[in-house]
């Protein structure tokens, strides 16, 4: 079907084609026979597919990135089509054009597209009336679609000062607050003069401050932060720790990027660079935020079929969202993810799609210097303390060696810090030698893990 749509809606300027695609499906969704049509044409269910994250129920992990839907006014359509959840915005406090058009371009030698659309949306105030009429998502009998959490992504007004961001915010996030399953803080996009210094750890703390404020004064919800491709390692490790300490639900990684690495063709436009060159950049974030914390981590960023979607939560994400590879594949796209996930499962031999998260969450760690791979350590110098879950034990018996690291994977256990505390054991056994048969396994808390992690560390290094 959207095999004979794409040819005229690319001939058409980008944002056009967007428009018009945005008012049929908002119009969809005020009609519940043509979302009937949409749904029987349109997405795959499978039981496995299922995940809870963040206190959340999603039908499955693969949800609409944000700014496609920025006024929230196709909800049910995305549900219609099949989506595990979908997040609406960036909504500022103040309606706001935008930057002067043309400011969407696509780049079909790549894949990509470039936007600088700049918050352009209706504002806080309008969106809430929209989703009010939709109902809370705390209420069962709203007529929001159920089972599609609904995140709502607030971002800076541009007329808000800098040192004014947090208030600015706030006023969004009072009006939305209700209507969201999440809320998602969005301190990454190219296109808003200063808002990507918003990650920086002072205004940062602010407004990690105000969002904790109101869990207390609005009621308890999942806050995640969006962040950019394009910030570097010492940036990325301290949003980790920040996102902890302030109670973030997790990170989602990442918004567009300004740079304009693996083009085929560079249209020599300024704004985000989103869709397959952000693909490699947004894994290797995802990997490095992985391995630093056990928030759960939603990944955006390229990702444009079954094997990146697979590899995104091998290697950590427990979410997916999808935006440019839907403006070049259509809705086929989802059905095409979804059984390439199930497909994985089936080749794994697991279950359920929070089972695969994780899967490639390698810890390498250096052999002791100048030994080869099994050489001798006394397993008795350390504790192993892991989880006693079965499926973990199978997949220890995968155990790889090399010869100058060790790694290792296991599926999902009771927690990410017993499961990451798992890989480690794990590699400690093998860097000693010792087979997986021999390996003792027990039952240890967060704290006991984290110290046992740093004694096998100290003993490998
Ligand atoms: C035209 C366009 C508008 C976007 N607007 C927003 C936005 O308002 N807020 C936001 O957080 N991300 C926005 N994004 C970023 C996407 O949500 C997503 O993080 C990014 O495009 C990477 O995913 P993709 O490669 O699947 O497109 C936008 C992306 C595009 C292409």
């Amino acid at each position: 079907m959207y095999g004979l749509l794409r040819p005229f809606l690319f001939r058409l300027p980008a944002e056009t084609a967007h428009d018009l695609t945005i008012r049929s499906l908002a119009f969809a969704s005020r009609h519940p026979g043509l979302l009937r049509l949409l749904q029987l044409f349109s997405g795959f269910r499978d039981e496995r597919l299922h995940t809870d994250v963040l206190g959340l129920g999603f039908e499955n992990p693969l949800l609409l990135a944000a700014g496609l839907d920025k006024n929230a006014a196709c909800v049910p359509a995305w549900a219609a089509l099949g989506f595990g959840g979908a997040e609406v915005g960036t909504v500022t406090h103040q309606a706001q054009d935008g930057n002067p058009r043309p400011r969407l371009f696509r780049l079909p030698e790549d894949a990509a597209l470039i936007n600088r659309m700049g918050f352009n949306n209706e504002g806080a105030e309008a969106v809430r009336a929209r989703l009010s009429a939709l109902g809370s998502a705390a209420d069962p009998e709203a007529a929001r679609p159920a089972r599609l959490p609904v995140g709502i992504n607030v971002g800076k007004s541009r007329d808000a000062p800098l040192d004014a961001a947090a208030a600015d915010y706030e006023a969004s996030l009072s009006r939305l607050w209700p209507y969201a399953d999440y809320v998602v803080l969005n301190v990454s996009s190219p296109n808003t003069p200063g808002l990507r210094q918003l990650q920086e750890r002072g205004p940062l703390v602010e407004l990690l401050g105000l969002a904790a404020s109101l869990q207390e004064t609005e009621g308890r919800k999942p806050v995640l932060l969006k962040i950019a491709p394009d910030l570097g390692d010492p940036g990325l490790a301290d949003i980790c720790v920040l996102a902890e300490e302030y109670g973030l639900a997790g990170i989602i990684a990442t918004n567009t990027t300004i740079g304009r690495d693996g083009l085929r063709v560079d249209p020599g436009e300024a704004g985000g660079l989103s869709g397959r060159p952000l693909a490699a950049r947004s894994l290797e974030v995802l990997r490095f935020l992985r391995a630093r914390t056990d928030l759960p981590l939603v990944s955006a960023g390229g990702v444009d079929g079954p094997r990146e979607a697979v590899a995104r939560l091998r290697a950590g994400a427990s979410l997916l969202q999808v935006y440019t590879a839907l403006i070049y594949r259509g809705p086929g796209l989802l059905k095409d993810i979804l059984a390439g996930i199930v497909r994985e499962l089936e080749r794994e031999g697991l279950s359920s799609v929070g089972e695969l998260t994780g899967l490639d969450a390698c810890v390498q760690l250096p052999l002791p210097r100048g030994s080869q791979t099994g050489s001798s350590v006394p397993v008795s110098a350390f504790t192993v303390r892991a989880s006693t879950n079965r499926r973990s034990e199978r997949r220890f018996r995968n155990l790889s060696t090399s010869a100058f690291t060790v790694s290792a994977s296991c599926s999902s256990t009771t927690s990410r810090s017993a499961r990451r505390h798992t890989l480690l054991a794990a590699c400690s056994a093998a860097a000693a030698g010792c087979p997986p048969g021999r390996m003792k396994f027990c039952r240890g808390g967060r704290s006991a893990s984290r110290r046992s992690m740093t004694s096998s560390s100290q003993l490998l290094s």
